[in-house]
């Protein structure tokens, strides 16, 4: 006999289980189906977010730029460090914990909201009268019933060809989220997200850290000032960047992986590392659903097909979060998760890819919402730049990071904002001014007549406003 609910979630990642208590609170019987798994064999939802992706690189971040502040920082504020040292054990248990924490809070959230939680890998199984019928196997075994499936499996990451992952010297996330020792010379194949923070984390201790990235222009998603001040900035803290990089072979042996490649200019180079990170993007995970079983429709790239609203050619299964279209992030999985539940609700939810903000948690702290100029210039869109510098803002200066800046982009003719571009101190809370100006249809007058407290990061905010009007107060 199969257990029946109105609603089963397959996969417990951020889009997975805001899904299931969204549904939950909205009268339905939920049911959440994950297979993470800590390594005393208990349940360890929360999906590549909180388990190695999201939360232990910000823990790691946190620590290493801690240690960064100790070591460099300090010494401008009269306050001495002697026999600095990382216990990298230490502050890897710190992160275990601080994941732990996370798993055990969704644990307790599904529980409150009486989402039933089932351990295990959950595959469709077929169809019996209008109730899909899902196996679950694994630390749970079961079948379940239910009219609505949403699928949350999220992604996994790529591997370069012929050069797989093997958890010690070639390392994906995880791996470069478990390093045991800070490697003397560290490689990173991939100048993206994952690349930069945690390429940032291993040289904030110590390493020697080499990025070779495929494309001629580093951080080609941000906006062009953007990334031409944070490939200066990373420069100077001496992360080796090096653009237009051809991987040709990747070997491990004896402890080293050596890396030949291309560079930029077509010369044929060779390097040493003792662990490499390999992070050139991830891949829709939909192993194990038996998605052909039941006919579910993938894409070319093997992503769970959707339309706008997140509905699959099956009637009644719904798909959300990485393992479909769009920004592979966190956020935009938990938007699609409750806009999906409130769907099935019969509710008109909306999610706007427009106004999900980005942010890179280096430092500077990178983050944007909306158009760039290079976008806008594409798009024939006349508009409007201001821009204010940290330097110019008391609170930076205080704080003694002045580096970066933060532009607005408003519409020549009605002022109305299209993006809010930031890289500095905290630009990870600024942009939020930015999404709600966007989504309330703010102008860029709206933001500079609002009153900003001081000193704070966010009155480089409003200066950048007002710096669209050309009237800047403090610059
Ligand atoms: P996932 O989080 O991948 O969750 C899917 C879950 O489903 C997993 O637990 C998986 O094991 C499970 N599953 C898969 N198949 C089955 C099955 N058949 N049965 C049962 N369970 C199954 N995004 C941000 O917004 N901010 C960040 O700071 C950020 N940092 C990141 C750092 C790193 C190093 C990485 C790799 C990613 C980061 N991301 C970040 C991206 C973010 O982790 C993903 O966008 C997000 O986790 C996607 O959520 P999801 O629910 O779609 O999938
Ligand atoms: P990414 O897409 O951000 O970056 C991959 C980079 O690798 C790109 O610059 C690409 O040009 C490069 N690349 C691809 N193939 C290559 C090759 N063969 N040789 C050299 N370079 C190559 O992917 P990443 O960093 O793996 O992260 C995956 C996803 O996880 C991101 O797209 C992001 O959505 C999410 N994420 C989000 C974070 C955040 O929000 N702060 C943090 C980390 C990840």
């Amino acid at each position: 006999m199969a257990d029946s609910f109105d609603v089963v979630v397959i996969g417990g990642g951020p889009g997975g289980y805001i899904a299931a208590i969204r549904a939950a609170q909205l009268g339905f019987t939920t049911a959440c189906i994950d297979d993470g798994t800590r390594a005393d064999g208990k349940p360890a939802p929360g999906g590549t977010c909180t388990n190695v992706g999201c939360i232990p690189s910000k823990a790691l971040l946190q620590s290493s730029e801690h240690f960064e502040h100790a070591g460099h920082g300090f010494a401008q504020h009269g306050i001495a460090v002697k026999g600095l040292s990382i216990d990298v054990a230490t502050m890897l248990a710190r992160k275990d914990k601080v994941v732990l924490q996370n798993n055990e809070g969704i644990l307790y959230l599904l529980k409150k909201n009486k989402v039933a939680f089932f351990h295990g890998r959950g595959s469709f199984a077929g169809k019996e009268g209008d109730a899909w019928t899902i196996a679950v196997e694994g630390a749970a075994r079961a079948t379940l019933a239910a009219k609505r499936v949403i699928v949350a499996t999220g992604s996994v990451p790529r591997a370069l060809p012929g050069a797989p992952f093997d958890g010690d010297r070639i390392l994906d996330n995880a791996g470069a989220l478990a390093i045991p020792e800070v490697p003397k010379r560290l490689g990173v194949v991939g100048a993206g997200v994952v690349g930069l923070e945690m390429g940032s984390v291993w040289r904030r201790l110590g390493a020697e850290v080499t990025v070779l990235e495929a494309l001629p222009n580093f951080l080609g998603a941000a906006d062009d000032a953007v990334a031409k001040e944070a490939q200066k900035a990373f420069a100077k803290q001496g992360l080796a960047i090096h653009t237009g990089a051809k991987i040709a072979t990747v070997r491990s042996a004896k402890g080293t992986v050596t890396v030949d490649w291309t560079d930029a200019k077509g010369a044929a180079q060779k390097a040493a590392f003792d662990r490499l990170i390999v992070s050139i993007g991830r891949a829709p995970n939909t192993a194990g659903l038996r998605a052909d079983a039941v006919g579910l429709a993938l894409d070319d790239r093997g992503f769970v097909a959707v339309d706008d609203e997140c509905r699959t050619n099956l009637p009644d299964v719904w798909a959300i979060g990485d393992v479909v279209r769009g920004p592979m992030l966190a956020h935009k999985a938990e938007e699609e998760g409750v806009a999906v539940a409130e769907r099935i609700a019969g509710q008109k939810p909306h999610v706007d890819f427009g106004t999900v903000p980005w942010v890179i948690y280096t430092s500077p702290e990178i983050a944007w919402v909306g158009k760039n100029e290079r976008e806008l210039a594409a798009a024939g869109i006349a508009y409007k730049v201001g821009s204010f510098p940290f330097s110019a803002n008391g609170r930076a200066r205080a704080m003694g990071d002045t580096t970066g800046f933060v532009k607005i982009l408003a519409d020549a003719a009605t002022d109305r904002v299209l993006g809010l571009h930031a890289i500095g101190p905290m630009a990870s809370e600024l942009v939020a001014e930015g999404v709600m100006a966007m989504e309330f249809g703010a102008s860029s007058e709206d933001i500079a007549r609002i009153c900003h407290a001081h000193p704070t990061l966010s009155e480089a905010t409003k200066e950048a406003a007002l710096a669209v009007a050309k009237r800047t107060l403090n610059l």
